[in-house]
């Protein structure tokens, strides 16, 4: 047996890998190493990345900066506790978040991963209630087809159908829920698709401590793209029914919808506001949940405290490699970047928009999807992209491509064809 085959069988021995059987898993890939938009497979077959490892490699791998970032403070120390000890590089992370979000968000809560991180914002809006004497304000409204992570409080604002609540329906708390917006980012703004949304409010806001959603971009529940319209009636009614809004832009956070912020569609500034994924350029889990001074000041009158302490929280390492990060976004001219990225996915993906087998084509900013008629068979999709020399991996219906920031136009181009292959590919199977 070679090397790469007794690893194989290890990984399949002992690993559990996502969304996967143990007895009949999906196929696994051996990486060597990445490098700017490259994986490395250990057989020496280099892939075109166009996943970003799901979002978060915005620079592109090995980045020299974050390297040196994460050598020199791994010097000092690599972790301290965050409970009575502070370090300089969570304070000038906090100092840059706090620059570059909206400014009525002024403290900043440091977690673990994204799930946390939407965890945190729920338990805050629940605290402030309870801090401000309304107890019966603990449940949370959201939007069907949304997606914030894989714990528990974090599952039961997603999508009811195919966000797992059948498997858990006894451990999940049941919120309320509110239709998909139906208006299309890139439409004229339909204002019938806030009817489902205005008479949750009406019938709910007594219960309500906040509205969770993800702003502009539903992603890992259906990758849609809906109108700044939509987000902006949601700010208005939270104002109106004292609710709260939670954004969770962990995946739309740091540009890719051509926005720095998702919500700057819609000029809007959440209560609460979770960030990840492309915090740390993708190289370390870092989250941050960040919140107004009402919300803070809330839950810290008379004696209260915030409930909540990871034990990695605010982790040094993960913190100087998320400052730079940062400070390389906002040198780097990404604007132009994801302009560029989002020009040629639209001229290239075009070419699927005619197949029968395909539903609808879609571009935001860094974000390219072609939804198919039918779900996808990932194995066999995985094997057709490896063989094209790339790294896409659809789910459900979607076909999609979320690259690093630092893509070349040649490569994006590889990219886009793949996925316009498979589709055609598709079509001829169908027929
Ligand atoms: C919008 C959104 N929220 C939350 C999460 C969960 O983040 P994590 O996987 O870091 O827990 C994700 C992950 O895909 C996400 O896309």
């Amino acid at each position: 047996m070679t090397k790469l085959e007794h690893l194989l069988k290890a990984d399949r021995k002992y690993l559990w890998h996502p969304y996967t059987s143990a007895i009949s898993p999906l196929p696994t890939y051996l990486v060597e190493s990445a490098k700017g938009v490259r994986i490395t497979l250990s057989d020496g077959q280099e892939l075109i990345d166009g996943m970003a490892s799901w979002w978060c490699v915005i620079h592109g791998y090995n980045h020299p900066e974050l390297n040196a970032a994460a050598h020199s403070q791994i010097e000092k120390m690599s972790h301290v506790m965050f409970g009575g000890l502070t370090h300089e590089p969570a304070i000038e992370l906090a100092k840059e978040l706090n620059a570059i979000t909206p400014s009525n968000l002024q403290h900043i809560f440091l977690a673990d991963s994204g799930s946390i991180a939407v965890e945190v914002g729920m338990k805050m809006a629940i605290q402030y209630w309870q801090a401000q004497g309304s107890p019966n304000k603990r449940k949370m409204l959201s939007l069907k087809g949304g997606y914030h992570g894989d714990t528990f409080a974090a599952m039961s604002v997603c999508d009811p159908t195919t966000g797992m609540h059948q498997i858990f329906s006894d451990n999940v708390v049941k919120q309320f829920f509110t239709d998909r917006p139906s208006c299309r980012f890139d439409q004229d703004f339909d204002a019938s698709s806030l009817k489902n949304l205005e008479s949750s409010f009406e019938k709910h806001h007594q219960e309500l401590a906040a509205i969770t959603l993800e702003p502009i971009v539903q992603g890992a529940g259906g990758m849609w793209f809906y109108h700044p319209s939509y987000l902006r009636r949601v700010r208005e009614l939270c104002n109106e029914y004292n609710v709260l809004m939670i954004a969770d832009e962990i995946a739309t956070g740091f540009g890719r919808t051509g926005k720095l912020l998702a919500c700057h569609w819609a000029n809007i500034e959440p209560d609460i506001l979770c960030l990840g994924k492309a915090l740390t350029g993708g190289y370390l889990s870092l989250a941050a949940t960040l919140t107004t001074r009402d919300i803070a000041y809330g839950i810290s009158e008379n004696g209260g405290v915030f409930m909540h302490g990871p034990t990695f929280m605010g982790n040094p390492l993960a913190c100087s490699v998320a400052l730079a990060s940062l400070r390389l976004l906002s040198r780097s001219n990404w604007q132009q970047s994801i302009g560029n990225i989002e020009a040629i996915m639209r001229a290239s993906l075009v070419d699927s928009q005619n197949l029968k087998c395909v539903r609808d084509m879609r571009v935001l900013g860094g974000i390219g999807v072609i939804e198919m008629e039918d779900d996808i068979d990932v194995a066999e999709s995985q094997r057709f992209f490896i063989e094209k020399g790339v790294w896409v991996r659809p789910f459900g219906r979607l076909l999609y491509i979320m690259p690093p920031y630092v893509i070349g136009d040649e490569d994006l181009s590889k990219l886009c064809e793949a996925l316009v292959d498979f589709a055609k590919k598709t079509e001829m199977k169908s027929k």
